[in-house]
């Protein structure tokens, strides 16, 4: 019976890439047979906020956009990670058997140096917690965007370094992309990587006049509409083919391929894709103003989800420290 699991930083609200690479594919999850947890990482959120007013409505801003997506709290442990402390402890474990070399090949830590961050302890060690959230529950199936994929293999790396010296303790996850490679890493206004680090991300439930704001900032060139342009190249594009039919948007890739008279402008794509994007998002975005309302409800329900990961957890960390001589 496979245990899915996975989690997301409350760092800010989230974004077009973490909705498509993640938590779409979170809640459709909900529909495999296996037991389900997902939580809001916090732990790993005070490498980068500093403020505990904001890390609170940030965890909230979380809850209830997951619970507005359709997230069921029937059907998943949905909680937040530091309801489950058993993960410190795990997380320590796994360090004392895990390389400073493994540590110091992690792509988003580097890309973080290279990006001049002045890296914490924390930053550095950040994916020996990450593995210790996925070995906490017997995860098997981990869905995540690309950019966590390393994560996931430096888990397996650990979990194997500890299982060799201590015997078998830690189950072998796996990590699972979105089945659509444009959605397993969704490119941003500046057709990078969508991150908010590279200040490039559109929150999923902006709309009205923000919304547009947004689109308006996403790449193009300077070329006259009539002029034949091959779609593929276009950011604009990229961002239509996430939330168009194949129909509709088969018919915008011809016109722009063959340019002339009824060839659509930019202008005239971004409003498109403002509307459809608004649209999209209208039911969940209802249902999200509504739990924001209520932040006590929130909370609640997340310590509610807390109750059956943290039961797993004790087993697991139980486990663990027998098999190290802890106990
Ligand atoms: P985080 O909070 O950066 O992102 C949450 C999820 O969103 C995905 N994602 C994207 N997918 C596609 N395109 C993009 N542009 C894009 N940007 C982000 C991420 O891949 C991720 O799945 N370290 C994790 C949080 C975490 C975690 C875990 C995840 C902590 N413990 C255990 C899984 C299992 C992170 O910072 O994700």
């Amino acid at each position: 019976r496979p245990t899915f699991l996975s989690g997301i930083q409350p760092s800010g609200r989230p974004h077009l890439g973490n909705y498509f690479g993640a938590i779409r594919q979170h809640v459709d999850s909900l529909n495999e047979p296996g037991d389900h947890f997902f939580f809001i990482a916090d732990y790993h959120a005070l490498t980068t906020i500093r403020d505990a007013a904001s890390l609170r409505t940030n965890v909230r801003d979380i809850a209830a956009t997951y619970f507005a997506l359709g997230m069921d709290p029937a059907r998943a442990s949905f909680f937040r990670q530091s309801d489950v402390p058993e993960v410190t402890e795990i997380s320590w474990l796994l360090a004392t058997c895990t390389g400073m070399g493994l540590l110091e090949r992690a792509h988003s830590y580097k890309d973080k140096i290279a990006n001049g961050i002045k890296p914490s302890v924390g930053l550095f060690t950040y994916p020996v917690l990450m593995a210790a959230d996925i070995l906490a529950y017997d995860s098997t199936v981990v869905p995540v965007g690309k950019d966590q994929v390393q994560h996931v293999e430096m888990t397996q790396d650990m979990a194997t370094h500890f299982n060799t010296r201590f015997g078998e303790v830690f189950v072998r996850p796996e990590a699972r992309l979105p089945v659509r490679d444009d959605m397993a890493k969704v490119p941003g206004l500046d057709g990078q990587k969508m991150s908010k680090s590279y200040g490039n991300d559109v929150w999923l439930f902006e709309s009205g006049k923000p919304l547009k704001k947004a689109i308006g900032r996403i790449s193009t060139d300077s070329r006259e509409p009539s002029e034949p342009k091959n779609p593929d190249e276009l950011v604009l594009v990229d961002f239509l083919k996430l939330f168009l039919g194949d129909e509709e948007l088969q018919d915008w890739r011809a016109r722009i391929l063959a340019g002339g008279e009824s060839a659509p402008g930019y202008g005239h794509l971004k409003v498109r894709l403002a509307e459809a994007m608004d649209e999209h998002f209208a039911a969940p975005r209802a249902k999200y103003e509504e739990l924001m309302g209520d932040p006590a409800e929130l909370d609640r329900m997340l310590l509610k989800g807390a109750e059956k990961a943290r039961e797993r957890a004790v087993k697991v960390l139980d486990r663990a420290r027998m098999a190290c001589g802890l106990r």
